[in-house]
């Protein structure tokens, strides 16, 4: 897997190398997805996902173009992986590891220790047997996904909101002191992965974040090996704390990394377009905030969209808090975090309600130095579409235009790694800045979602800088 990894990395490396010493000249790309913008700015863009989005091939579409960080909402959690004492359970946040891996996201462990999904046999032990069920549970997951996780939160949510200490189970046992015998101990298991707390409501500055940020003055003092601080940032539509930026530029000041770990906007519902206008302008906010940040690391969101978002489950009348609606199209607040990004997106569709479906096909035609290899997933309203551009002749591409013509009815709202023009009848794909050289036998990805009218219908062929392409 480590291998795998380093492989598609090196691979990057040595096509921007290529792509920079050829030195093209192109217009400025209109490449809108999250991650490479994201990657563009040395950050990464995240998402949450639990198992059972897996099977959803529609999310698992947004989440693979869109998102480089992916963070198990529930699988590496305690009730999960040691529900009962000694009994450890890795096969759930395995498999979303091993789906991160194949789709080169990386991983934020989430989490080692948290009083809430937490097995009552912890509750239940003698104070004096806590520490070392804390340390062994610690020690045996970091270790168990050594090497695969690129950081862990240590300690999840540990304050309340007036700046004390949770009164759980291991400050019962232990005093505050078991947050740095906690990180010692991840450290000791993965030393090479970065090493957080997270908390929710710590985002501005305010008792709970002032009592966060003594505690880490406290814990850089001892030489606790922590390396950043999460801010989960579940905020309430148009409550984004003014003193956000600050916040961030604190903690960074103490040389730690910060990220927005767990991003979403929650609405009242049912939202009115100007709540989706301010919800565009609250994730403008804090992508900026983090873009403006050296040692923000990057934005995670909460979900790929509203449809698996934890917000109406849990804030009976409130929804609507991610970039993408019900049937996973993008909000204005996906526009909005790709333009602070730096890119530009051909905006956002708003969709009726409707029940996904799905179906595939591919096509291609005629023959040349060229093959497509294109899918399509589609639902009623909307379609995502992947595209491979091949080289398979024997002279490398530099700079190039890939033509095709959408069935009727077909309009991109959004696309990826390309610009897409005109939206609609015959398009011409033009490389991005990153992507303009194909070597011989190699190839790149591009893609764009669309919305339709009936027919999904790949298109019947393509051409590369004029030339027919094989299928
Ligand atoms: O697994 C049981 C299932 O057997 C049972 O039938 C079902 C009935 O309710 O519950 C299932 O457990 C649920 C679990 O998610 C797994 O789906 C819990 O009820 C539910 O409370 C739990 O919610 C999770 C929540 O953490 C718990 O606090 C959310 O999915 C998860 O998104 C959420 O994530 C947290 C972060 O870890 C920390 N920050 C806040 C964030 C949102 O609450």
């Amino acid at each position: 897997m480590h291998n795998r990894r380093l492989a598609a990395a090196l691979a990057v490396v040595a096509s921007a190398a290529l792509a920079g010493s050829l030195a093209l000249v192109r217009p400025a790309a209109a490449d809108t997805s999250l991650k490479q913008l994201a990657e563009g700015k040395g950050k990464y863009f995240g998402t949450a996902l639990v198992q059972s989005n897996l099977s959803n091939s529609t999310l698992v579409g947004v989440a693979t173009s869109q998102f480089d960080m992916m963070t198990p909402g529930n699988e590496m959690k305690w009730d999960t992986t040691e529900p009962s004492n000694g009994s450890f359970n890795f096969g759930p946040g395995d498999a979303l590891v091993a789906f991160a891996q194949a789709h080169s996201m990386r991983v934020r462990g989430h989490n080692l220790v948290w009083h809430s999904q937490l097995p009552g046999w912890v509750s239940s032990l003698p104070s004096n047997q806590v520490q070392a069920a804390m340390e062994t549970h610690i020690t045996t997951e970091a270790t168990h996904y050594k090497g695969e996780v690129y950081s862990w939160d240590v300690v999840n949510e540990p304050f309340n909101d007036d700046g004390t200490l949770r009164q759980d189970a291991f400050y019962n046992a232990m005093g505050s002191g078991y947050i740095a015998d906690a990180i010692r101990t991840a450290h000791a298991a993965d030393p090479n992965a970065k090493l957080y707390l997270n908390d929710y409501n710590i985002e501005g500055e305010n008792a709970k974040s002032n009592a966060m940020y003594s505690l880490v003055q406290s814990l850089l003092a001892q030489g606790v090996p922590i390396s950043g601080i999460g801010l989960e940032s579940h905020f309430i539509l148009g409550q984004v704390p003014s003193t956000m930026l600050a916040n961030m530029q604190r903690f960074a000041a103490l040389g730690l990394d910060v990220a927005v770990t767990e991003l979403d906007d929650r609405i009242q519902l049912p939202a009115s377009s100007a709540n989706l206008q301010q919800q565009a302008s609250d994730y403008s906010t804090v992508v900026s905030n983090c873009l403006a940040v050296t040692r923000c690391v990057g934005v995670s969101q909460w979900g790929v969209g509203d449809a698996d978002s934890w917000i109406p489950g849990t804030f009976s009348g409130y929804g609507a808090a991610t970039m993408y609606d019900q049937n996973y199209q993008p909000k204005p607040a996906y526009t909005a975090s790709v333009n602070a990004l730096g890119g530009s997106s051909g905006g956002s569709s708003s969709s009726s309600p409707s029940t996904p479906t799905s179906s595939s096909s591919s096509s291609g035609g005629g023959g040349g130095a060229c093959k497509v290899s294109d899918t399509v997933d589609a639902w009623n309203t909307g379609l995502t579409e992947n595209i491979t551009i091949d080289n398979t002749g024997s002279a490398a591409v530099s700079g190039w235009s890939l033509v095709f013509t959408l069935a009727s009815g077909q309009t991109i709202t959004n696309g990826w790694n390309a610009s897409y023009s005109p939206s609609s009848g015959q398009v011409t794909a033009t490389n991005a800045s990153y992507d303009g050289a194909i070597a011989p036998g190699g190839s790149v990805s591009i893609g764009f979602q669309a919305t339709h009218t009936g027919n999904a219908a790949a298109p019947a062929s393509f051409s590369l800088n004029g030339q027919a392409c094989s299928s």
